[in-house]
């Protein structure tokens, strides 16, 4: 069994095709082995949504390839990535992306159920447990917090049991406690349970959280920070980002 549990290898992602193309990914190789926790960082436009698309099977590169275990993806047909995204992956976004009427337990359930599988209660109630939200089970997500709702999403992306967890700035919209409380939880799916996480963020607290910070600008990989403390990975950035003024 292959260590990593996603490879990139010189993966460029261009859109759109003569003058007015943009290299979002450009020849990008970095791997996320096993049971770790990876924070992506760098600017805006740097193209830290399209490699997490990438590297789950959410987009395709023009070139390059993405292998998930031992599957190479790029390899696949659309419904076999279909597939292979319901089965193995788990994404969490921003917007938190729950349907509203449908109740904490049926947004988690869905996943399975869109897989043609019945959703066992007892499977359903143990991932709520896990983020802390088996009381509020039967509340739609109007009737929850910001944390509580992105805890659902958590939920719902682990119903499947994924190999890897992907999140794109999924702190980005709750207040720093609530945030806390999510990358505690993320923090622990790594050490207690062996998850494999990935996760764009523009907080260098966030990042802090992770063991390894991976850096990208203008689509390039821009090196990596491990272990780093937050002032550290700060100061990174900041040498990143084009003054203001
Ligand atoms: N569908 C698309 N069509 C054309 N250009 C795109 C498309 N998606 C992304 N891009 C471009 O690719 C580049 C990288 O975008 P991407 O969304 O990956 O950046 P990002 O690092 O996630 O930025 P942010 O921090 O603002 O979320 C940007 O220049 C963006 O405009
Ligand atoms: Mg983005």
């Amino acid at each position: 069994m292959n260590n990593d549990a996603v490879r990139l290898r010189s993966v460029t992602r261009r859109h759109g095709s003569g003058g007015t193309s943009v290299t979002a990914l450009d020849q990008v190789s970095l791997a996320f082995p096993r049971g770790t926790f990876t924070a992506v960082m760098g600017p805006s436009g740097s193209g830290k949504s399209t490699l997490l698309r990438c590297a789950a099977g959410l987009d395709r590169p023009t070139s390059g390839s993405v292998t998930l275990g031992d599957t190479e993806l790029t390899g696949l047909n659309e419904t076999e990535l279909t597939l292979l995204r319901r089965a193995r992956v788990g994404f969490v976004f921003q917007a938190f992306n729950l349907l509203p009427a449908l109740t904490a337990e049926q947004n988690v359930a869905l996943p399975l159920r869109l897989a043609g599988r019945r959703p066992k209660k007892a499977r359903v109630r143990e991932v709520l447990e896990e983020v802390g939200l088996a009381d509020r089970a039967r509340h739609r997500p109007t009737e929850l917090s910001g944390g509580q709702q992105q805890r659902v999403a958590l939920a719902r992306a682990l119903i499947t049991r994924p190999e890897v967890l992907f999140g794109d700035e999924p702190t980005g919209a709750l207040d720093s406690r609530t945030g806390r409380a999510v990358l505690a939880l993320l923090r622990g799916m790594v050490d207690r349970d062996g998850r494999t996480v990935v996760m764009v963020t523009h907080d260098p607290v966030a990042a802090s959280c992770a063991d390894r910070v991976v850096f990208l600008v203008d689509g390039r990989a821009g090196g990596e920070l491990i272990g780093a403390p937050a002032g550290d990975i700060a100061a990174r950035m900041t040498g990143l980002e084009a003054a203001p003024c």
